[in-house]
C-alpha cells in the first residue's frame, strides 16, 4: 500500500490541475469541473473564484491535492457545503441537514492498484474531521463503475436518485462514518 498525502491545493498545483482537467480520460465521467478545454487564463479565474470561496466558506470549501509520500502529485479532490434548498434531478439536500459534496480523480497511471479507494477514505475522514458535515454525498457516473465501487468501499450507500444527467447521488451520513471508521 503507498503512502498517501492530502494537502490543501496552492498556487503552485495549478499547472497539475490544468492537466487533469484537460486530460479526457480522467475527465470522462467525473461531470465537475464542466468538461471543456482549460487554458492557463481560465484557470487563474478560477483559481481566484475558489480563493474568496474558500475564505467566504472559512474553509468548508476546499480543492485538495492527493500525492505521493514523495511528493508526486498523482490527484485531486474537492469538497465544499451544499446550500440549503439545493435540488438536482431526483435528489434534494435533506432540509436542515448540514450537507457536503466531494469528489476524486486520480491521474490515468495510478489506477487499478487501491490508491482511489485509499484516499477517498482519507478524504472522507477529512472532512468529517474538519468540518460540521452531517450527510456526505458523491455523484457518480452510471457508466463509471470504479468510481461506485470506491465510493462503495469508503462506505456510501446508493440512493437510486438520478442528480445531473447520468450521475447517481450517494451518501454517507455522519452516523455510518462513525460506525464504519470507529475501528
Ligand atoms: C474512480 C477512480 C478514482 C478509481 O480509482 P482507483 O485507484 O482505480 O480505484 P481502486 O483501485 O481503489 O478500486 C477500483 C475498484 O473498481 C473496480 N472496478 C474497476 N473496473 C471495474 C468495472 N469495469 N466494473 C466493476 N468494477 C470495476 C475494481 O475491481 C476495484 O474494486 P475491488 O477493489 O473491489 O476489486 C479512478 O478511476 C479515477 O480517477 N477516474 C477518473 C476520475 C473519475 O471519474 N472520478 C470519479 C468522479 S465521481
Amino acid at each position: 500500500m503507498k503512502e498517501l498525502l492530502l494537502t490543501e491545493a496552492r498556487e503552485e498545483d495549478l499547472g497539475f490541475l490544468l492537466g487533469m482537467w484537460n486530460d479526457p480520460g480522467v475527465m470522462r465521467y467525473a461531470g465537475y469541473p464542466e468538461g471543456r478545454c482549460w487554458l492557463d487564463a481560465d484557470i487563474r479565474r478560477w483559481w481566484q473564484e475558489y480563493l474568496a470561496e474558500h475564505k467566504k466558506t472559512a474553509g468548508d470549501d476546499t480543492q485538495l491535492i492527493v500525492s505521493l509520500e514523495d511528493g508526486t502529485r498523482i490527484g485531486e479532490s474537492h469538497y465544499g457545503p451544499v446550500p440549503e434548498g439545493f435540488a438536482v434531478g431526483d435528489w434534494r439536500r435533506p432540509e436542515g441537514v448540514r450537507c457536503f459534496m466531494t469528489d476524486i480523480k486520480l491521474l490515468s497511471g495510478y489506477w487499478g492498484q487501491g490508491i482511489g479507494t485509499q484516499g477517498m477514505r482519507m478524504i472522507v475522514e477529512l472532512i468529517f474531521a474538519k468540518t460540521s458535515c452531517e450527510l456526505l454525498v458523491v455523484p457518480p457516473h452510471k457508466d463509471n463503475p470504479p468510481a461506485f465501487r470506491v465510493y462503495e468501499k469508503a462506505g456510501f450507500l446508493l440512493t437510486g436518485l438520478e442528480a445531473w444527467q447520468g450521475h447517481e447521488m450517494m451518501e454517507l451520513s455522519r452516523e455510518r462514518f462513525k460506525e464504519l471508521y470507529s475501528g
